[in-house]
């Protein structure tokens, strides 16, 4: 870059993060004037969304906000560093992608279905049934499935915690973050060869619970791609988070062509639009490729110096961020600032990486929701 380039690529960066911090301390209320003003427009497409929206969420770790139980590392040291300030049941050092989304959509992000009973007068926000480790089927992890965290939502809808008339302006985030092909790959040992008829079985439970979720009366369902599996610091720490495992990124891909397939399909039957697919590898991938000072791209560039690299890891491959052995003493190592990478541990994006991730996703959410 040449010295003038260089200036305006200060500034600008400067202004983004002047921009995304305000943004950060008075999201809900931009989101709440972006919000009416959206609805002024489109008065006569969407009159549902007269009434305040509810967000309702399904799947694993990338939406948990504190469903799992005590026993996780959500709940360790140092997990929710940065936001709340301590651990509270989040897989990362603070927001997640369901905290973003009700963000966008002005509200606050949902409470964990966990906690339902403590909190009766803020189920006006909708509730959060995703919980880490689950997936479409049973995982290697203990945890509803997703089908148990729909029946969950209908036993709600039964006991009329919440109403048709509450959940008609509501809208459902679904992650598949990739539990079920860990849990696919640890029982075959690994092989592949069973994997292009795996997938096929995962998407078609993926449609079946969408489907399902739409027919309870939520009225926008967004369903998340796998993000690139092959580039997650768990499988790049061979080459010191230095390149993607392309095999992985390969079977990634032809699931998620699949989805977006069954999605289109699903929305032309219903001669409608209300599944969207919410392309995490994508969004990803946009961030990771941005090495430091390759573009504008601030969000991706400036801050993340190899953004493959985690901040917080076990200190050797049997441990993970969080651990500590039976006398306390800590088994990982957490870098200076969460701030300054893409992904907080293994698996998880970082706040700022969700963030930015998130930012990406705002044109698919705005034309599903408004
Ligand atoms: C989900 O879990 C329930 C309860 O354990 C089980 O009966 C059901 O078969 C599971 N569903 C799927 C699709 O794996
Ligand atoms: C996986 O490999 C282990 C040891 O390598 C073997 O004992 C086990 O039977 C294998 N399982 C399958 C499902 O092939
Ligand atoms: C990439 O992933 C595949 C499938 O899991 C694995 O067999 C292979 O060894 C990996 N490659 C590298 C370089 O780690
Ligand atoms: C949508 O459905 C109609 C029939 O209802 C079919 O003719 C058309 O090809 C479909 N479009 C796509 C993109 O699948
Ligand atoms: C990281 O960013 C958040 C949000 O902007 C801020 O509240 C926090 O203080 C920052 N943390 C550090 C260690 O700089």
């Amino acid at each position: 870059m040449d010295t003038p380039t260089l200036l305006y690529y200060v500034l600008y960066c400067f202004i983004f993060f002047l921009l995304s911090g305000q943004q950060l301390v008075q999201g809900r209320r931009s989101a709440h004037h972006h919000h009416h003003h959206h609805r002024k427009h489109h008065h006569h497409i969407s009159a549902n969304f007269h009434r305040p929206p509810k967000l309702f969420v399904f799947g694993d770790s990338y939406a948990d906000t504190g469903n799992r139980n005590s026993q996780s590392n959500s709940w360790n040291y140092p997990y929710g560093i940065t936001f709340p300030g301590k651990p509270a049941g989040r897989f990362s050092d603070g927001r997640v992608l369901t905290d973003y989304v009700a963000e966008f959509m002005g509200v606050k992000s949902p409470f964990p279905y966990r906690r339902r009973h403590l909190v009766v007068k803020n189920l006006k926000n909708g509730m959060n049934f995703a919980y880490g480790g689950t997936g479409v089927f049973d995982t290697l992890f203990s945890g509803p499935n997703m089908t148990t965290q729909i029946d969950f939502f209908q036993q709600l809808l039964r006991d009329h915690v919440f109403t048709a008339n509450d959940i008609g302006s509501s809208v459902a985030l679904v992650t598949v973050a990739g539990n079920d092909y860990t849990t696919y790959k640890s029982k075959t040992n690994g092989s592949s060869q069973g994997l292009p008829s795996y997938i096929t079985t995962v998407i078609k439970q993926v449609m079946i619970n969408l489907k399902r979720i739409r027919g309870l009366g939520v009225k926008k369902v967004a369903v998340t791609t796998l993000e690139p599996v092959g580039c997650l610091p768990a499988i790049t720490a061979v080459s010191s988070f230095q390149r993607c495992n392309e095999t992985e990124n390969l079977f990634v891909r032809s699931h998620n062509l699949l989805l977006h397939q069954a999605v289109a399909k699903l929305n032309n039957e219903t001669k409608g639009s209300d599944f969207a697919v919410l392309d995490l590898y994508a969004s990803f991938m946009s961030i990771l490729k941005n090495k430091a000072g390759r573009n504008l791209d601030c969000a991706g560039s400036i801050k993340f110096e190899n953004p493959m690299k985690p901040c917080c890891t076990g200190i050797s491959r049997e441990y993970s961020c969080g651990d500590e052995d039976k006398d306390g003493a800590k088994k990982y190592t957490v870098c200076g600032n969460p701030n300054s990478t893409f992904f907080w541990d293994n698996v998880h994006p970082s706040q700022v990486g969700w963030r930015a991730v998130s930012s990406a996703l705002h044109p698919t959410l705005e034309q599903l929701i408004y």
